[in-house]
This record gives C-alpha cells, structure tokens and sequence, in this order.
C-alpha cells in the first residue's frame, strides 16, 4: 500500500475557546490536504487538542473546575465545532487525554529511558507558563506598565516564574551535532528560509538536556518508573503525531502514514517541531518527518493575536457574514504564507466584494443566465476555436500548472493568485466577445455557442482548482454547470487535468442557481 501524505496541524490547548489566529492555522492544513486529495493522492489529515500541562490546570481551578471536565467541555463545545465552522477535513482528532495516546507516551519515555536517554537533574530557571516553556535569560524582555521592572515572555508579555525543580532530563544536548548534519542534508526541513535561519542559529550554539518531567503538579501523563511524575506537556504534545496514526500499536497503520510529510505550526511553535521533536526521533530510532513549515501570526494592533490580551476573534464572528469559504479563501490570499499578517473588516469586504462577489460570482451566475436565455439551458457545441479562445485555454493550462507548482512551494498565496489569473482572464473574454451583441445576430449562432461553451470551461477549471480552497462555492458551481452527469464528481477531477480543455459535454444542462457569493448587507458586516 503506498504511504499517504500525511499533514498535521498543531494540537490546540483547550484553555480556551479558538480565535482566528488557530483556525489560520488550520485553514492553511486543510488546504494543503484538499489540494492533495484533488490531486487523487491518499492524504491523512489531522488535529487535535493538547490538553495536559499547568496552563490547562490552572485555567480549570480558575473556573471552579476539574481539567478533565474542563477539557472535555472545551473540547465539545468549542473545538470541535469550530472545525465545521471553517469547513476543515480532518480525518482523525486526536486527544492527548485519550489513552491511545496515553499508553503509547509511557511506552515512548521508557523505552528511552531504557536506551539510557534520560536522567535525574535539577532544573533551576524560568518557565513560562503560557508558553510551557523553559526560558533562556536571552528569551526574556523587560516588562512594562504593571509588569515594570519584572523579566517577561517575550510572546506573551506576562512574567516568567522561577523554578526549582529535582527533573527527568533528555540528554538533548547529545543531539546537537546530529540535528545539524540533517539540516544540512535536508536543507527542505524548516521552511520558510526564515525560519530554518533561525533554527540553525539557535542549534548552532549547542542544545542543552532538556527537562522533561514535573513534579510541582499532577496533570499530566505520569512517568512510568517514577508516579511522582508527570511527562512535560510538550514531550507529551509532540508525539501526538505518531501515536494517532499508529505508533505502537498498529503498525500497518504507521507504516502507511508515517512520517509526516508536512508540520504546519505557527512561528511561536517553531523550535519544538524542528529541534526537540526531531531529537526525541533520533532518540527512539523513528523516521524524522519531511516538512516543518512555520506561518507567520495574525497581528492585532501589531501584536499577535490572542484571548489573553483580549483581542481574539472567534471564526464564527466572521463566517456569519461572509461565509466559511470567504473566510478560508481570504486568508490564504490575503497573506503571504509564512509572513504575519493584519486582519480588518474593511479587507476582507473589499476583498469579498471585488474578487468574490463580483469577479468569480458575477462570472459564474453571468455564463449560467447566458446558457439558460439563448440555448434553453442546454450547453452548446462550439464551433471553431479563434485566437481569443487558444488564448483562455493557454491562461487555464498555465493556471492550474502554476497552482500546483505553488502548493509543492507550501505557497496557497500564490496559488491562488495563479487561479485567478484565470477569473480575471475569463471575465475579460467575456468582455471582448460581447456574446449579448453577438447574440442579436442569427447568423453568429454558432460563434455565440463558441463563446459560452468556452467560457463554461473556464468555470470548470475553475471549480476544480477552487475546490480545495471553497468547496462549498465550488460544489454550487458543479452542479449548476451539470457536469457531475458527465465528468464525475468534483473531487473525482483531477488537478493535472484541470487544465486540458474541452471536457464538458455539450448538452449538459446548465442552470442559474442561487449566486455563489450573494451581496453582503454591508452594515451588518459593519460591526
Ligand atoms: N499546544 C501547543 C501546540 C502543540 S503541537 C504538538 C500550542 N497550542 S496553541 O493553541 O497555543 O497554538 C496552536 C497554534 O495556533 C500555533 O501554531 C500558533 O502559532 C497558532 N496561533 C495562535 N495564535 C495565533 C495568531 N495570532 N496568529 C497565527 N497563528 C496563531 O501552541
């Protein structure tokens, strides 16, 4: 059986509820996923939520509650649904409260605690619970306003806590010289180049033992030779990865997913996916995933967006206007993959309004009311193709070569600028051709059926390179063209197809369904 292509997102923690900035995250996966599975390949998509750690903890007792009910609330009430809020595809959900994962953890930490991997030190330093994370004196910044003359996270802006703590330690600092060859070997690991900058810096000056015990607090996966334990939060998270997908107890299973093909984490998350978890591999003699890429984060007021710092905004707030597919769709066009990004209303209305509404709705419901006025619905045969419609053909090949060459690149901005190459050339052919005037004369018929039958084209390639970006316009745009008759369901197309024209049936009956972008009630969107 050949491996699938396998794509995660980072597990979420469940102390709170999900903001834009974490659907991102999951929108750019899903993307990637669909495109694949567009391109018929065997994909393994998955999520899920972390849900061990202090910051778990101390947020269930803030709210007069045990975190495993806290947990399992979240999760329900927020975590998932937020999935069917931005149309995500996930194929598994991993919990790392689940005992599939449990089980599999205690096994990992014993086996190299076995391999002699693992000892018993003292950890004296900062934390920050926030980021569950031991801090460098050089990751922190001075503190200001309530926080003046405190040390603070940089990410998070709240001060660290000093610990003492006696540890289990990962003797990570073994791994230093190993993690360098393979980056250097794979100078595709860490993307973008920013990112595998900073990695290479960072590995550069050595790693240090990493702790990978508590034993202040018990919520957490216990250390199996020592109950008075529990595993790091993030030596649990990462291995989320491989324990939903088989490692350790279903080995077809793993065998056929792992490794990773690509990690996408944001830019806070880098130096775990990339330096600690590719070390724990090495460690336990695992294959080491293809890909990390790191996004940048959806800014506020030139801060990271956040719940703590009060200026998260749920998805819903956002696809109750505009819909799922504008909210995906935007995104992943609005910014470059892999940079920061602002997000505003006015934006995404103007950019709902000019590209969606108006350039790809305007094109479909216009070809749609065309077919239907002067063939009845029925979609013509063309006559001979003129230079204008070897043209549009050349701009849909290109754009679904482009597209393709885009996403390998882990670039939706680009692919998506290269798809609408193909609007915008569609919408300007139908501006030439004039097929309302060319419709007055009886004697142009079958230049009228020419200029519909490759328009309609148009919008299959369209519907096809669109799918995995808006599959609920894309399905309207199907079955509006009638082409399930004849080609096939939509995700039965091919992206290496897409291009190639003349694959719809003359005949096919064509209908004006409801638009697939309706025009917004601009003072509602106004908020
Ligand atoms: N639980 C860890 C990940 C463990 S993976 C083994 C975690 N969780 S998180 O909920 O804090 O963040 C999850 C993802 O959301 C990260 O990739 C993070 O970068 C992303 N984002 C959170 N806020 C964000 C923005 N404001 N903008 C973009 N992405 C952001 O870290």
């Amino acid at each position: 059986m050949p491996k699938a292509f396998y794509v995660t997102t980072p597990i979420y923690y469940v102390n709170d509820a999900p903001h834009i900035g974490h659907a991102y995250t999951t929108v750019a996966t899903d993307f990637i996923a669909r495109w694949h599975r567009q391109r018929q390949e065997d994909v393994w998509f998955l999520t899920g939520t972390d849900e061990h750690g202090e910051k778990v903890m101390r947020t269930a007792e803030a709210n007069g509650t045990d975190p495993q009910t806290w947990a399992d609330r979240l999760v329900e009430e927020a975590w998932k649904p937020v999935l069917k809020t931005i149309d995500a595809s996930n194929d598994d959900f991993i919990r790392t409260t689940e005992p599939r994962h449990v089980a599999r953890v205690q096994e990992f930490i014993q086996k190299l605690h076995d391999n002699g991997e693992i000892f018993e030190g003292t950890y004296e330093g900062y934390y920050c619970v926030a980021c569950e994370e031991y801090k460098q004196p050089g990751d922190l910044v001075e503190g200001t306003g309530e926080y003046a003359g405190q040390l603070v996270c940089s990410i998070h802006g709240r001060p660290v806590e000093k610990l003492s703590e006696t540890n289990y330690f990962f003797r990570m600092s073994a791994y230093t010289e190993r993690l360098l060859e393979f980056y250097e070997q794979n100078p595709g690991f860490v993307q973008p180049e920013s990112a595998r900058n900073e990695v290479l810096g960072f590995v550069r000056q050595g790693l240090q033992d990493l702790s990978i015990s508590r034993s202040t607090f018990d919520w957490g996966v216990t250390v199996p030779w020592d109950p008075e334990h529990v595993i790091y939060v993030w030596f649990d998270a990462l291995l989320n990865y491989a324990t939903a997908v088989g490692y350790g107890a279903d080995p077809e299973k793993y065998e056929r997913t792992w490794p990773a093909d690509i990690h996408f984490v944001g830019k806070d998350i880098l130096r775990f996916h990339a330096v600690i978890w590719p070390a724990m591999l090495m460690a336990a003699g695992e294959p080491l995933p293809k890909k990390v890429f790191a996004h940048g984060w959806l800014l506020v007021g030139g801060e990271k967006m956040s719940k703590s710092k009060l200026t998260g905004i749920a998805p819903a707030q956002i696809t109750d206007t505009f819909g799922s597919d504008a909210f995906r769709y935007y995104f992943l066009r609005a910014i470059a993959f892999g940079n920061d990004g602002s997000f505003s209303w006015e934006d995404i209305a103007a950019r709902y309004q000019a590209e969606l509404a108006n350039g790809l709705g305007n094109l479909a419901s216009r070809v749609a009311a065309m077919v239907g006025r002067y063939f009845d619905g029925a979609l013509p045969t063309p006559g001979p193709a003129t230079d204008a419609e070897e043209a549009l053909a050349a701009v849909a090949a290109k754009a679904a070569h482009d597209a393709d060459a885009a996403v390998d690149r882990v670039a939706p901005h680009e692919a998506l600028a290269a798809v609408w190459t193909l609007v915008d050339a569609a919408n300007g052919y139908i501006t030439e051709q004039q097929p309302w005037a060319v419709a007055k004369d009886d004697a142009q018929r079958e230049r009228l059926a020419t200029i519909l039958y490759s328009s309609a084209e148009a919008l299959r390639a369209l519907a096809v390179l669109l799918n995995p970006v808006m599959p609920k316009a894309t399905a309207k745009l199907w079955e509006s063209l009638g082409a399930e008759k004849a080609l096939g369901a939509l995700a039965a197309q091919p992206v290496a197809d897409a291009g190639r024209w003349g694959q719809l049936v003359p005949g096919a009956e064509v209908t004006k369904g409801d638009a697939l972008f309706p025009r917004l009630d601009l003072a509602a969107a106004d908020q």
